[in-house]
C-alpha cells in the first residue's frame, strides 16, 4: 500500500501527481493546496483521466493540512515559481517561510513519510525543511539537469538517448556541474566532436530560463523526471540518480547533488568512484552553495529564534 502526497497542486504540483497516478504505482494521493476548491477539481480531473485507463487511486481532496495523513512519500511543491528574468535564489525568503510553516504541521500525521522537495532554490528548500522538521527530506535537484543533459547531446549527435549515459551534479541552478567524468555515448567517453562541453554547459543552465520565458513554467520534463525519483523510492527500485540528500558540511546540514542509490533509503552515494576533476568541481559548487545558503538564513534566522523552532539533523 503505497500513499503519496501532494502538497501544492499548482502546475508542477498536478504534473508530478499526473505522472505518479497514471504510472500506477500508488494506492493513495493526498492532494493539498490552500487554494480554494483547486484540489477537488483537480481531483475530478484526474478521475476523468483514471477512468479512460481503468486505474483504481483513492484520492483525498483537501484545503486542510491535518487530512494529510499516514502518507510514505511527501512530495512539496508549495510556494512561489520565479518570473522570467528572476534566479531560483531570488524565492528563497519567501518559500522558506511556507517550508517552516509545513514542517511544523506535517511530519505529526506522517511521521515515517519520506519527503521529497520540489520548491524552489530546492536543495535550500530541503535544508530548511529538514532543519525545522528533523525529518528525512531529498531534493530532487539534479536529476532534472541530468536529463535535460542527456536530452540534448542524444539530439545534437543524432543518437538513442539510452546510448547517452552521465550524471550533472551540485546546485539545482546556477552552479550544477556536468560530471563529464561520467559522460558515455554509445558506451565511450564524450568526445568534442560535432558537440563541444561548453555548448552542453550552456544549454543545461539555459533551457530552463527559455521554458519559463516562453511557456511560463517548466511543467513536463521536471514533472515527468520527479515521478521517477518518487517512484524509485516508493518502489525501492535502487536506480541511480543525481539527487541532493543531507549531509553535513562544514558544521552545516545541507543538500547538494551527486548521483547516488536512490531507494526507501538514500545510499550509498558513487561520489567516492568520480573522476579527481568531477570531485573538485562539485566541491566547489558545494562550496558556493553553503555561502549562498548561510547568506540567506541570516534573514531567516532572526525569525527563526522568536518561533524557537528545534534544530534538526
Ligand atoms: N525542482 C524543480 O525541478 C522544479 C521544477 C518546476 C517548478 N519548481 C518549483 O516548484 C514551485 C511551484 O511551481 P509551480 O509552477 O507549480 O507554481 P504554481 O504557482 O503553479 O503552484 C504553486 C502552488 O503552491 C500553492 N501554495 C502556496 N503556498 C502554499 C502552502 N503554504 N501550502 C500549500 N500550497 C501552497 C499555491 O496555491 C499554488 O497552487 C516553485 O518554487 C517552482 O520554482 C521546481
Amino acid at each position: 500500500m503505497t500513499k503519496v502526497g501532494f502538497i501544492g497542486v499548482g502546475r508542477i504540483g498536478q504534473t508530478i501527481a499526473y505522472s505518479t497516478v497514471m504510472d500506477g504505482f500508488v494506492d493513495e494521493v493526498f492532494f493539498y493546496d490552500i487554494i480554494n476548491e483547486l484540489p477537488e477539481k483537480f481531483e475530478h480531473e484526474m478521475r476523468h483521466a483514471m477512468a479512460t485507463r481503468g486505474i483504481k487511486t483513492e484520492i483525498v481532496a483537501t484545503n486542510s493540512l491535518g487530512d494529510v495523513k499516514g502518507a510514505d512519500i511527501i512530495v512539496i511543491t508549495a510556494g512561489r515559481p520565479r518570473k522570467p528574468g528572476m534566479s531560483r535564489r531570488d524565492l528563497f525568503l519567501e518559500n522558506a517561510r511556507v517550508m517552516r510553516d509545513l514542517a511544523s504541521q506535517l511530519p505529526k500525521g506522517n511521521p515515517n513519510a519520506v519527503y521529497v522537495m520540489v520548491t524552489n532554490p530546492v536543495d535550500m528548500m530541503a535544508s530548511v525543511f529538514q532543519r525545522f522538521s528533523g525529518r528525512t527530506t531529498i531534493s530532487t535537484g539534479d536529476q532534472v539537469e541530468t536529463m535535460r543533459m542527456r536530452s540534448f547531446i542524444a539530439k545534437r549527435l543524432g543518437v538513442p538517448v539510452r546510448e547517452v549515459e552521465g550524471f550533472v551534479g551540485g546546485e539545482h541552478g546556477e552552479d550544477a556541474v556536468v560530471l563529464w567524468g561520467t559522460v558515455r555515448v554509445r558506451g565511450e567517453p564524450f568526445r568534442e566532436e560535432g558537440l563541444s562541453r561548453r555548448e552542453v554547459e550552456e544549454y543545461v543552465k539555459m533551457i530552463p530560463d527559455e521554458i519559463v520565458r516562453t511557456l511560463g513554467a517548466t511543467t513536463w520534463g521536471p514533472g515527468t523526471i520527479i515521478k521517477d525519483v518518487i517512484r524509485s523510492v516508493a518502489l525501492n527500485e535502487g536506480r541511480v540518480m543525481s539527487i541532493a540528500f543531507p549531509r553535513e558540511f562544514q558544521g552545516e546540514v545541507i543538500h547538494v547533488s551527486e548521483p547516488v542509490v536512490v531507494g526507501r533509503s538514500i545510499g550509498p552515494s558513487l561520489a567516492p568512484l568520480l573522476a579527481e576533476e568531477d570531485r573538485r568541481r562539485l566541491e566547489e559548487a558545494t562550496g558556493k552553495l553553503i555561502e549562498v545558503f548561510r547568506a540567506n538564513l541570516k534573514y531567516l534566522v532572526p525569525e527563526e529564534r522568536s518561533l524557537s523552532p528545534s534544530r534538526a539533523m
